[in-house]
Formats: C-alpha cells, structure tokens, sequence
C-alpha cells in the first residue's frame, strides 16, 4: 500500500467511537447504558426550527451554492445576537458561516499558522483542536492548567511558553473538558498578552448560551475598539439550537482575518449548508426563550450530577461536563473508563484523550441525559 501522510500518522484516532467500542462488550446486568460520552443536548431542536429546515431542504434554490461565508440573513442575524450577548456594535461582514465549529477552527489554524509553528493551548484541551493542529503539522503547546486553579489557564505561565514560532493563544470558556468558565479579567489578561507579543488570541465560545444570565457578559474584548486586529471568536450552533447534525458554526473576526479566511472556506466548504442556514436566521432572534429554558434544565441536570456524585470525585464542574478525578486505589483513567463502558454501561471519556497528564480523570458529558438518569451515577462509579 502508497504510504500514509506523517501528521495524519501521528494524529490521534476519534475519541468517541473508541469510548463507544468498549460499550460494544455491556451485557446489560447494570441497566440500560448510559452514553456520557459526547456533547449534545439530550432534548430535541424546537419543532418549529424542524419544520422550517425540512421545508428550506425542500425547496431548490437552497439546494444550489450560496455564498462562500454563509447566507446574509444569518450572518445577519448571529452578528445582532452577539452584539446584544456582549453589549457590542458587530457588523454582518464581521460574521462567517462555517460548517460547524470544528471546521471554524480548523480553517483559523490554516489562516494563522505554518507547519511548524506552534498555537498555546491549555490543557486539558478539546481533542478535536489538538487533531486539527496535528493533521496540519502544528504543535498544539500545552499549557497545563491546575485543578487548584479551578482548571483555569494563567497568563503569566502562558508568556513562559511562547517563542518565536507561537502564532495564537486558544481558549475555549466555558471549557470543553472541565466545564470551567474564565473569569472575565483572565480573558482580559490573555488578550492583553496576546496583542502585546504579536499573537491572535482564538477564543471559542462554543458554550456561551449556557452561562448564567445573571452573570453579565463573560468579557468585554469586543468593547475594545481595536479587537478586529487580534480576535478571532468561533461559534457553533450544534448546542444551543441541538442542531449538531445540521453542521453550522461561525467566526467573527476583523476584515483582514476574514479576507483570507475566505480562501479556506472557499476550498474547504464551498458554501455551509443551506437548507439550515435559512432555519437557523429566523431561530436566531425567535428562540431566545426557548434557549433561555433551556439553559435552565442544563442548569437542573448540573444540579442532578452534583447532588449524584460523592463531591470528593468532581474536580471541576460547568453547564455540560463534570471532570472528574479517579479516587485513590482506582485504576488510571484509560482502564477505569473501559471497565466502566464494558461492565457497567457507563459511558465517559477518560482524561488521557484530553491531552497530556489527565490519566486521573474521567469527562462526563452530563448534557445528554435526563436529571433521573444522572441519579445512576454513584451506583455504576462505586468501587471502581
Ligand atoms: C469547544 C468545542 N468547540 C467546537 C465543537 C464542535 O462544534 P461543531 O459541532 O459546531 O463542529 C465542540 C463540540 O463538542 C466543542 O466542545
């Protein structure tokens, strides 16, 4: 057989279907399996939303290209919805459409980065950004966050790491594995470092519609009037809208990012796909109480978890995931998660998939289930 490209080689096999081979071997005696593994929303998109991308992926001019950075209407949209999140003024040409997320970050590494070069990424990190800095020979640098820290990076560890091949600093709050929301000021902190040593700070946001309301905006990086020059803010649909399957994120960046982003979407995605594109710009201002609600019963199924769980297991905790830590005696993560998917029917991500020095830890993907179901927990964890 023709060889195989070196960085493909080297980059690590998709996480969830391994997690979900081990389950393959569940006889059942625990129960009906219990999939933690990935994050969706276990309660489906609104009926509404369904039936208008049934009828957009009916009709035939959805079915041609569109433009390249996705359909005005929801550039249009997403760019109010994320002025009025922040308290910001966000312009329609700030906002590209992607097919989802991940593909967003993807194409950001292509617009920033060389082979070669390397982009700080706290640790533990969201596999899929580490795989797509791997695939492209760029080093994913770790920047490993402290469970005493409540699992949030520290700038000033941060600038030790950087030299001269560093392009971007990437942060991903709330956090996917921990479920930590950075404060505000550490957002500051690293926007600050990162206009100061030349370098994008990449900041997904994937999780933002489940903060607390309450709270306020979780930063104010798009106040500054200069935030076009450094920022580079992904999105993704997949979660607030349960839409995972439909395949639409975003980036809102400066003119000049977008400017060469475009050649990546060109290449890459041509067009997001339509049907939803044209679902998802009436969704956007129409479903705000509906996200609202929803918020609510992550917020129920985070209490659920918590209250199932002995608290010396939760290291960290946020509106999707609880990270826990293997108590002592335990076997390390990657054995612990395949006896549990295998034996009991519980199926979690171990740490070492999350990057290096996670081998005491499991990520329970708590959105999935219902709040009755995470009352299962302590039985299927016991004397693991
Ligand atoms: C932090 C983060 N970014 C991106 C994604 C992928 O989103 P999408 O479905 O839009 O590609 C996920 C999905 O789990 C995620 O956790």
């Amino acid at each position: 057989m023709p060889a195989f490209s070196p960085t493909i080689l080297e980059t690590a096999d998709p996480a969830i279907p391994t997690a979900r081979a081990w389950a393959a071997r569940y006889d059942g005696a625990r129960g009906r399996a219990l999939d933690l593994t990935q994050a969706v929303p276990g309660y489906p998109p609104h009926p509404e939303l369904m039936r208008r991308i049934a009828e957009a992926a009916g009709s035939r001019d959805t079915a041609g290209y569109g433009p390249i950075n996705g359909d005005e209407a929801l550039r249009a949209a997403l760019a109010e919805d994320v002025g009025g999140f922040y308290g910001a003024a966000i312009a329609t040409a700030d906002v590209a459409i992607t097919a989802g997320c991940n593909l967003a970050f993807a194409m950001t590494a292509k617009v920033i980065a060389s082979p070669g070069d390397n982009l700080l990424v706290p640790t533990p990190w969201y596999f899929n950004h580490q795989m797509a800095l791997s695939m492209s020979g760029i080093e994913a640098r770790a920047l490993p966050c402290r469970p005493e820290d409540r699992f949030v990076p520290d700038p000033a560890r941060a600038e030790a790491l950087i030299d001269g091949r560093t392009r971007a600093i990437l942060l991903v709050t709330p956090n996917n594995p921990t479920g930590a929301v950075y404060p505000p000021e550490v957002i500051h902190a690293f926007a600050a470092l990162a206009k100061r040593r030349g370098l994008w700070l990449i900041l997904d946001e994937t999780y933002r519609d489940f903060l607390s309301e309450a709270d306020g905006p979780p930063h104010a990086l798009f106040q500054d009037p200069e935030w076009r020059d450094g920022l580079v803010h992904l999105y993704s649909f997949s979660k607030a809208y349960c839409i995972p399957g439909h395949r639409l994120g975003a980036v809102v960046a400066g003119p000049a990012f977008q400017r060469q982003l475009a050649k990546a979407l060109d290449t890459l995605q041509i067009c997001p796909a339509r049907p939803a594109q044209r679902a998802v710009a009436w969704a956007v201002p129409a479903l705000r109480e509906w996200r609202a609600g929803n918020r609510a019963i992550m917020e129920a199924r985070a209490a659920a978890c918590r209250a199932a769980l002995n608290a010396d297991w939760i290291d960290a905790m946020g509106s999707y995931f609880a990270y826990l830590r293997l108590p002592d005696g335990a076997p390390d993560a990657m054995a612990a998660a395949e006896t549990l998917a295998a034996e009991r029917g519980l199926l979690c991500l171990p740490g070492p998939f999350f990057g290096p020095g996670q081998e005491r830890h499991l990520r329970l993907a708590f959105a999935n289930a219902e709040a009755e179901r995470l009352a299962e927990l302590p039985g299927r964890l016991a004397g693991i």
